[in-house]
């Protein structure tokens, strides 16, 4: 129900003339974008690349040829135990961000390198029950309070229940900052690392 929900909403906003959000809020980043940049109502997702599953809808035209293999965070107390190359709603932002993207206003700091995903928080893993209890350090995603109304899982995960980088950025115009996060976010105020972690 809800994924239908977000495809009209994707639609109508597409058929009213794209833009018609944009002109009413302001965006920290991606102001120049349109919806349709990152979702697309015809030949969404799996049609152009087989990692870009689910709803809502995205746009693979930055992805369909592909994404540089990146070297995965690993260490020897991660718990998580499918974490693979990125997939889901973060192919979509490494899409664009991989360096592949030809715009002057991407900063360079902003460009993921194929190594560097072993250097950010890890991406593209089920945090699910069992991660929770064998870490013993992280909140039950599926009991858990997200603080946006809702259980970690449902708020802050995709549809295979897996962490992505749409977990802590939001790039809509609720996202808060330049660095269009979900929450605010200094390295003194631990806040959104609490909301998962719990040590
Ligand atoms: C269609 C291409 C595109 C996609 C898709 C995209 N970005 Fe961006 N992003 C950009 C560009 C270009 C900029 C530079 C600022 C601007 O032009 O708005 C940017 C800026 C940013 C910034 C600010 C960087 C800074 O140092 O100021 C963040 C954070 C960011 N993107 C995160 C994401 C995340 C997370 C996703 C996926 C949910 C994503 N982006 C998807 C193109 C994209
Ligand atoms: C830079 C990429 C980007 C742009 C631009 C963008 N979106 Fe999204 N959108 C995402 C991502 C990633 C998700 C999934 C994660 C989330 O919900 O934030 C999403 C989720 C959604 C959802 C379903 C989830 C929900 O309940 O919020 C809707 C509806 C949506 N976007 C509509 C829009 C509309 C309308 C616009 C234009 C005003 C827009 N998006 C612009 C990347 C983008
Ligand atoms: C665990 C939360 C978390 C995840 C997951 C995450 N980010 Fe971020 N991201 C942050 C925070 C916090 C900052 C700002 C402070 C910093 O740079 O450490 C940031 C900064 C950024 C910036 C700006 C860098 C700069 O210096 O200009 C970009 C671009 C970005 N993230 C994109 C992504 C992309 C793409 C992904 C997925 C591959 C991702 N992030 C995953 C929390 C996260
Ligand atoms: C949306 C939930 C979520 C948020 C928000 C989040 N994390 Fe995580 N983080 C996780 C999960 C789940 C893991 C995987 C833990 C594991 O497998 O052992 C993880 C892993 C890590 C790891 C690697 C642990 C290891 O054993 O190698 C570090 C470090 C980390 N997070 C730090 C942070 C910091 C710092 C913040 C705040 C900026 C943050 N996280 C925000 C969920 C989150």
């Amino acid at each position: 129900m809800q994924a239908k929900l977000s495809m009209i909403a994707i639609a109508a906003a597409l058929c009213l003339g794209g833009n018609a959000f944009l002109n009413t809020t302001v965006y920290a980043a991606h102001s120049d974008f349109g919806c349709g940049d990152c979702h697309a109502p015809h030949r969404a997702g799996q049609a152009n690349d087989a990692g870009a599953y689910g709803v809502p809808l995205w746009n693979t035209a930055n992805t369909a040829d592909g994404l540089p293999a990146f070297q995965l965070y690993s260490s020897r107390t991660l718990d998580a135990r499918d974490i693979s190359q990125p997939d889901g709603p973060s192919r979509l932002c490494l899409g664009c961000h991989d360096g592949s993207y030809e715009s002057s206003k991407m900063p360079s700091q902003a460009i993921f390198e194929p190594g560097d995903l072993a250097k950010i928080h890890p991406i593209s893993f089920t945090y699910d029950s069992s991660l929770a209890a064998r870490d013993g350090t992280l909140n039950d995603p599926l009991t858990s309070a997200s603080g946006f109304g809702g259980t970690i899982d449902q708020d802050l995960l995709d549809e295979k229940h897996k962490l992505q980088c749409s977990s802590c950025h939001d790039v809509h115009s609720t996202g808060i900052g330049k660095y269009q996060l979900r929450w605010q976010y200094s390295d003194s105020d631990a806040v959104m690392c609490s909301v998962c972690h719990n040590k």
